[in-house]
């Protein structure tokens, strides 16, 4: 009647992240987790530091501020037909662009947690002492 009402969902509030979150899947040399009843198409990339793609609008401003460069940009085509219908993802929001923020050089953080803190969906989670850091 007012149509789909989506969900907004914070990553960086998930207290199960990464104890009660399966791994799906490796990618370049990090985890993909995958949470039943949670996730929806992409599920989480990195353990330490976790981006969830579900949430990720492509704000970019992790990549911008991380001072060891730990992201790069992972294009997901498919991600055009919800920037192009004005589909909000988990976040609540509208897409930025069709990529997200991938944490291929997870080993390299140094948990300043800038990233986490300015993420404006806050799709990140930082956790010390876990995934690489274990
Ligand atoms: Fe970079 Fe975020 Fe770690 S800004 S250093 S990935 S806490
Ligand atoms: Fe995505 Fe947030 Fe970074 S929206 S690109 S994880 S700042
Ligand atoms: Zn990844």
């Amino acid at each position: 009647m007012f149509g789909e009402i989506m969900p907004e969902r914070r990553m960086v509030d998930d207290a199960s992240y990464p104890s009660e979150w399966p791994k799906k899947e490796d990618h370049e040399g990090h985890e993909v987790r995958w949470k039943d009843g949670v996730s929806k198409e992409y599920g989480v990339h990195g353990v330490a530091v976790a981006v969830d793609f579900d949430i990720c609008i492509a704000d970019g401003i992790c990549i911008s501020v991380c001072p060891v460069n730990v992201f790069d940009k992972m294009d997901i085509p498919a991600e055009q037909e919800k920037i192009d219908k004005q589909t909000p993802n988990d976040s609540g929001k509208t897409l930025l662009d069709r990529w997200k923020a991938d944490p291929m050089r997870e080993r390299d953080c140094i948990f300043c947690r800038a990233c986490e803190i300015q993420c404006p969906v806050q799709a990140i989670k930082i956790t010390e002492g876990v995934g690489p850091f274990a």
